[in-house]
């Protein structure tokens, strides 16, 4: 569970692990995401570059986030931000990568907050290991 960090306090975004979704408490407003096995990172794989994809060298699953909904009456003031929030700090927390699959993540969410681009999954390749 996650609260707007804004001092808004009224709206919170609840990880409802069953669906694969982050969600508000009406479950009208929603992150889907699939767990995906991309099998271990390549050993050889060069991601010196990126701290984020180095510690993760060995993750099997990555989080795909498909699609990212708002409803209409509720759409520019932030809601869906808050839902990559949540969903991007979980992911972090459990040591995994992201799949920005949602244009909403991937061509506004991101690009305004940078921080979690080291989060994104580069398709590195499988290891047989
Ligand atoms: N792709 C990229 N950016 C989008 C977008 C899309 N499909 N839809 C809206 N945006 C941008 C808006 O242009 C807006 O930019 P602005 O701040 O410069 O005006 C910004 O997202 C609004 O951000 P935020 O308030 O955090 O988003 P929201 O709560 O209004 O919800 C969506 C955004 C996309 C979730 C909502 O419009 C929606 O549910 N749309 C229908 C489903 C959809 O197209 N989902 C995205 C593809 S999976």
């Amino acid at each position: 569970m996650a609260e707007r960090a804004d001092g808004d306090s009224s709206t919170v975004i609840v990880w409802n692990k069953e669906r694969e979704r982050f969600e508000t408490e009406d479950k009208e407003a929603f992150l889907q995401y699939h767990l995906r096995d991309v099998g271990l990172v390549a050993a050889a794989a060069d991601s010196s570059d990126n701290p984020e994809q180095e510690k993760r060298k060995g993750a099997a699953v990555v989080m795909d986030m498909v699609h990212t909904y708002v409803p209409r009456s509720k759409r520019g003031m932030g809601l869906a931000a808050l839902l990559c929030d949540a969903a991007f700090a979980h992911a972090h927390c459990h040591s995994m990568l992201v799949i920005p699959t949602c244009t909403y993540i991937s061509d506004t969410y991101l690009p305004r907050n940078p921080a979690w681009n080291s989060l994104v999954y580069n398709g590195e390749p499988k290891s047989s290991m």
